[in-house]
């Protein structure tokens, strides 16, 4: 595996590679690998002929209050796990690297992102993330990329200016990986000490009620998001928000129609988390 620090490296690498006709595939991470980050690695492999993993703690999509300075950072690490799983590039830039002096342009997706994370985080977090995004494509122009569904708005986000800006890549989206307990993984989840580490747990237990609700035939919004709200209440937990949204559009649902997506995100300990079930529209 190579660690490329520049972006004319990485453009290197990839006209070599696709003069050979091969496939690129790209797995954009902020780094703290966990499994949820190699699942992704795994599928770009399989997949994927050169497979690139940019490492990249991106400052645009953190918000002044937020955690920037203290997301874990341990690029040796990261380097020896992506190593084994077969990853070719490593691209690891600097911040002065991806944004020069006199930086000045911002993507932004109306709409999609005026909710969930959006309204939570404040709208920089996404144009932040689109941004970044669409710059490590235009620097490494994959076949493909790989996304989490644990971060369903990103991926939808994310959908949405590879349409709006016909960009020629495809976006595979991958389920979301949990530790045995249900708590789905997370860089952040470092944060958590072991009582907020116990309540961690609520956020899926909560979904799982939710889920089984739907999955049992109700179908209406209020009653399925009450059964979630149940569990996080007796957890201790208040959401930052707990809804249920249309799985495409992220419009507001009455009933569970169609594909819902049911996402929650919460303050615990000192760390803020995420998490989501979609719900099948046939289930
Ligand atoms: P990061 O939080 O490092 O996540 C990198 C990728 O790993 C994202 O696509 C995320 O959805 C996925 N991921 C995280 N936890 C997961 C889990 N438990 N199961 C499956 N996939 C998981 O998301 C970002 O970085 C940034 O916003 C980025 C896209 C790199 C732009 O800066």
């Amino acid at each position: 595996m190579r660690i490329l620090r520049t972006i004319a490296e990485v453009r290197e690498a990839v006209r070599e590679a696709k003069a050979q006709n091969s496939t690129v595939g790209l797995v954009p991470t902020m780094g703290a690998f966990h499994q949820g980050h190699l699942s992704l690695m795994r599928r770009a492999r399989q997949e994927t002929d050169l497979v690139v993993v940019s490492l990249f703690v991106n400052p645009t999509q953190f918000a002044p209050n937020e955690d920037l300075s203290t997301y874990p950072r341990d690029e040796e690490a990261d380097a020896r796990m992506a190593e084994q799983e077969g990853v070719d590039i490593l691209f690891a830039p600097t911040p002065a690297e991806i944004y020069p002096d006199g930086f000045a342009t911002n993507i932004h997706v109306a709409g999609l992102t005026d909710v969930l994370d959006g309204a939570s985080r404040g709208a920089h977090h996404f144009d932040g993330v689109a941004t970044v995004v669409t710059k490590l494509f235009n620097i490494v122009r994959p076949d493909v990329a790989y996304f989490g569904q644990k971060d369903a708005q990103q991926v939808l986000v994310v959908r949405r200016v590879v349409r709006d800006l016909d960009l020629d890549v495809r976006i595979e989206a991958c389920p979301i990986v949990r530790e045995p307990d249900g708590l789905a993984m997370s860089s952040r989840n470092v944060y958590l000490d072991a009582d907020a580490r116990q309540q961690a747990t609520a956020l899926n237990r909560a979904l799982d009620a939710a889920q089984a609700l739907h999955d049992g035939g109700e179908r209406d919004a209020d009653s399925i998001r009450s059964a979630a709200q149940k569990v996080l209440r007796e957890a201790g937990i208040h959401p930052e928000y707990l809804e249920l949204r249309d799985a495409e559009t992220l419009e507001p649902v009455a009933r569970t129609t169609r594909e819902t997506l049911l996402a929650v995100a919460a303050r615990v300990g000192t760390a803020r988390l995420i998490d989501n079930h979609v719900l099948k529209a046939s289930s």
